[in-house]
């Protein structure tokens, strides 16, 4: 049995999904993981038996044995860390968002051009077993054309804070973290149409309610419980 050999690149909430799927799976052996905070890597590490522990991720990128590699970091990293993997001759299974402009999504693509690497952007939800039975309907015709779809979702729990509300670490608000798994689970029920206009309208209307009693202590509580259900 041919093994893939994966390296994680970062080592926070997210990467635990990651290393949990891939710790279990048979063609899989975890080779390395990098994050700037080496506590963590060293703590994943240690929980998921990796053997290589890195800093900084181009060191991991750097080791030829290393077929694949998760992204699990901000997403001001994506695009870059995304290219430089396919570069160095990786498969890339990058979190979404893929990029927080759209020149570096286009960067990303013309590098998977170049490289002929596969990559995936972690948009879960097209996993989910609602999705699936719909998709298994689409397939089937049993929804016609579809020439209209809509969605919505909204962040019931607040502000989560950290990254998530940090410029530039994130890019944007709940549209670029949980609007991005609406729009791509549309289009892919839609069958993955080409695009050929995108708009649309966001606001900057967050109240800091850190006045408001008892709120920092129902937020970490749900919070958790909220990023479980991403
Ligand atoms: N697919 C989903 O449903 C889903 C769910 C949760 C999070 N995410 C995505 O996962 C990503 C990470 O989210 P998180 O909640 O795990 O964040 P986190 O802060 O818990 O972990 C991110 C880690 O990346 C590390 N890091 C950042 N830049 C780095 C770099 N250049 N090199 C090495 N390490 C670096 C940080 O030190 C941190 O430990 C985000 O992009 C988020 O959108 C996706």
């Amino acid at each position: 049995m041919t093994t893939l050999k994966v390296g994680v690149i970062g080592a926070g909430s997210i990467s635990s999904t990651h290393l949990q799927a891939y710790s279990i799976h048979p063609e899989v052996e975890l080779a390395a993981i990098a994050d700037l905070n080496e506590g963590r890597a060293q703590e994943k590490a240690e929980r998921f038996g990796i053997p290589h522990i890195y800093t900084d991720y181009k060191q991991l990128l750097a080791d030829p044995a290393i077929d694949a590699v998760s992204i699990c970091t901000w997403n001001n990293t994506h695009a870059e860390i995304a290219v430089a993997a396919l570069e160095a001759g990786k498969h890339v299974l990058c979190e979404k968002p893929l990029s927080q402009t759209v020149e570096q999504a286009q960067q990303v693509e013309a590098a998977v051009k170049r490289t002929g690497k596969l990559l995936l952007v972690g948009f879960v939800r097209r996993y989910s077993d609602q999705v699936k039975l719909l998709n298994k309907y689409r397939e089937a015709g049993a929804f016609g054309d579809i020439y209209y779809a809509k969605a919505s979702i909204i962040r019931r729990l607040g502000n989560p804070g950290g990254w998530f509300s940090d410029k530039e670490r994130s890019g944007g608000g709940p549209l670029i973290d949980l609007g991005v798994h609406m729009i791509d689970v549309c289009w892919y029920l839609m069958g993955k149409p080409k695009v050929k206009s995108v708009s649309g309208n966001t606001y900057r209307q967050l109240g800091n309610r850190s006045h408001v009693e008892g709120l920092s202590f129902y937020q970490a509580a749900d919070y958790d419980a909220d990023k479980k259900r991403c």
